[in-house]
């Protein structure tokens, strides 16, 4: 039942206030004044420790559900200590790459069920890894099959497109680096700020959706462009990759995601006054690196549409907001960044589908689960 919205798309983007307070439910503890603030994930309390332990965390995803955890990757080494690798399902599978009993390997999926993902599950099993689901749907193969998990419950997801599950799916991972990082005194701070953040997150979230109308307006003057580049890095890397995903396989225009980091080894040629660029400039630690790219695509006559924090427009795009677009977004904990910064991306590749006449939920040649390989 769409409700009162024209699309399924349309409605799991605008339910993801409610679809993180779900996900969020029961497992973050206020703490009172004596107790520290916490975590409780259900799933996984037996094998917290040996997840502590592991030499290494691998998140194997595809698609969205990768990018979800690429988001989530910095938080966890940061909260853990321990180093993460990052496999896309079907390449690890193609190249059999090493895994060990040592290692934990997270499994994610919204709909629990996708060929490549499983594929690498057993083969992680057959290595003798801890393998932990991470999926939006109970009784799904992938959450049956693993040693332990965490449910998303973002919710059912119709859309071709995944929008709530990716954000519910960034929460959990961070709500996972938590419950890792528990034992540590010395990130305690750190961590209960997460916390907070947490708690405020789906307001913030219900704030960023009220650009809603602008992104229409700036998919009004990118309808009729061939192609589309996003550039990211730190946490928002993953954004720029989720955004691009969001607006090619709906609005059917090409569009990359990009490290900023890689800019000069390449993509810079492509620069000029005609292709439209977006750029992830919101503060954390990348800002000034941010502000760096910004004056560089700049000065190459750049089409700029930059996101930012909010009331930093000024100070991040050189000649004012008469040479960028700007999208200016809140501000939240670093790490959770990426949850509030997909919103206007998932937002623009929406209208772009609809103002270009395409069908929103089933974009051609896809299917929302991908069950054969
Ligand atoms: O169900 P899964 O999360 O395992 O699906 C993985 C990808 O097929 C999926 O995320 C795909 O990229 C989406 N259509 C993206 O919106």
């Amino acid at each position: 039942n769409k409700g009162k919205y024209e699309h399924y798309m349309q409605k799991e983007i605008h339910e993801q206030p409610e679809s993180l307070t779900t996900t969020m439910r029961g497992r973050l503890k206020h703490g009172g004044s004596t107790k520290a603030k916490t975590v409780l994930l259900g799933g996984l309390k037996d094998h917290i420790k040996t997840i502590r332990r592991s030499r290494r965390i691998l998140f194997i995803g595809c698609g969205t559900s990768y990018n979800a955890a690429l988001a989530a990757r910095p938080i966890i080494e940061e909260l853990s200590g321990v180093p993460v690798t990052m496999e896309i399902a079907s390449d690890l599978v193609d190249r059999q790459g090493p895994i060990y009993r040592e290692d934990t390997a997270v499994f994610v999926s919204q709909s629990g069920e996708t060929a490549d993902t499983l594929l690498a599950l057993e083969y992680a099993l057959e290595n003798g890894a801890l393998c932990v689901g991470i999926t939006n749907t109970v009784g799904s193969a992938i959450a049956r099959n693993t040693h332990c998990g965490i449910h998303i419950n973002a919710g059912c997801e119709i859309g071709v497109a995944s929008t709530k599950a990716y954000t519910s799916q960034i929460v959990v991972m961070a709500m996972l680096a938590l419950a890792i990082g528990d034992d540590a005194i010395s990130s305690q701070a750190r961590r209960e700020a997460i916390i907070d953040g947490l708690f405020d997150l789906p307001n913030k979230v219900r704030e960023v959706l009220n650009l809603d109308q602008e992104m229409k307006d700036l998919a009004k003057l990118l309808i009729a462009e061939q192609s589309l580049l996003v550039f990211g890095r730190g946490y928002n890397f993953a954004t720029a990759l989720e955004g691009a995903l969001k607006v090619k396989e709906v609005s059917l225009m090409h569009s990359e995601g990009m490290l900023a980091g890689e800019m000069k080894h390449g993509p810079l040629a492509l620069v000029d006054e005609n292709l439209p660029i977006i750029v992830i400039a919101t503060r954390d630690t990348c800002f000034s690196k941010q502000q760096s790219v910004i004056q560089q695509l700049h000065a190459r006559k750049g089409r700029l549409i930059v996101v930012c924090s909010k009331g930093d427009a000024a100070a991040v795009c050189p000649g004012g907001s008469s040479s960028c677009r700007m999208i200016e977004v809140p501000q939240v904990e670093d790490c959770l960044q990426p949850v509030v910064n997909i919103i206007p991306l998932q937002l623009l590749a929406y209208h772009l589908t609809v103002l270009r006449g395409y069908n929103v939920d089933q974009p051609r040649n896809l299917a929302k689960s991908v069950t054969t390989q």
